[in-house]
């Protein structure tokens, strides 16, 4: 079952918003928006880690905050598993990279499935720590093609915990730009479950461009169905999507979305 929303900075619960903006930029800044009201109210707050391109501008935006970041927990989304440790492309070698340096988190608070011992205990143990840290606040995700979040692909079941998985053709495609060939892209990963993000108190979501707008439409409209992981978002009390012109193209209601986000009230905050 979803967490209690009961503290997200605007006192109320239900909160489902979805926000379509000019730029990838633009959401990198409500994004960072959200993080930086939820770290000034506490400074080790837990913070949920995606990787992939969609979160960048979010980390740039919060960079030039000048926040002390130093006691932020973090926990990423999911990893390879097969990748020689250090390995550029691992999502540990990517988080120091883009997240931890650039914002001065402190590396040993920052967690990746599968980074303490044998990887098939790895999702207990992952599972364990987030619930030792009390949880996450607020998740970062990105979107995957398939309609993926971290990666659980089609067919996950919505009550899946940390674990490993095998990547679907149209993914490792989708991530061979990172490597020299597709046949270098793990076949395996470990990734938190749909439960496990879920669980997270506050989920925002990020997606850009034309590749991106039938997995939004899936995820923000569509049937809540294991085949469209991402559609697992509906079922979360406090969601935001922060959403350009393009990845926006397919929404239904995307007028209604822009009216109620032009006219929110002015203590309502992502
Ligand atoms: C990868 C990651 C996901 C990410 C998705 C989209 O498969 N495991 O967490 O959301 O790709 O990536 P991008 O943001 O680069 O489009």
């Amino acid at each position: 079952m979803p967490p209690s929303s009961a503290s997200h900075p605007n006192g109320s619960a239900d909160v489902a918003e979805v926000v379509i903006v000019e730029s990838a930029d633009a959401a990198g800044e409500l994004a960072a928006d959200a993080i930086e009201h939820l770290v000034r109210s506490r400074p080790d707050a837990v913070l949920g880690l995606a990787t992939g391109s969609t979160p960048l501008t979010t980390w740039r935006a919060l960079a030039g905050r000048g926040l002390d970041l130093s006691r932020v927990r973090g926990f990423a989304l999911d990893e390879y598993v097969g990748l020689p440790a250090g390995h550029p492309e691992s999502y540990r070698s990517v988080i120091t990279r883009e997240v931890v340096e650039p914002l001065g988190l402190t590396p040993e608070r920052v967690r990746v499935p599968g980074d303490d011992g044998p990887i098939e205990t790895a999702g207990e143990r992952y599972e364990r720590a987030i619930d030792d840290a009390g949880g996450v606040d607020l998740q970062v995700l990105g979107i995957g093609r398939t309609g993926h979040i971290g990666f659980n692909e089609p067919g996950s079941s919505f009550a899946s915990l940390t674990r490993v998985k095998t990547l679907t053709q149209q993914t490792r495609i989708d991530n061979a730009r990172f490597f020299d060939s597709v046949e270098d892209v793990p076949m395996h990963c470990i990734t938190q479950g749909l439960g496990t993000i879920l669980g997270a108190r506050h989920l925002v979501l990020l997606a850009f461009g034309e590749a991106k707008a039938a997995a939004v439409v899936g995820a923000v409209e569509g049937a809540v169905t294991s085949s469209l992981p991402g559609s697992a978002i509906q079922l979360h009390r406090q969601v935001t999507v922060i959403v350009d012109e393009a990845a926006a193209s397919g929404l239904a209601h995307a007028d209604y979305y822009r009216y109620a986000w032009a006219n929110r009230l002015e203590w309502e905050r992502l």
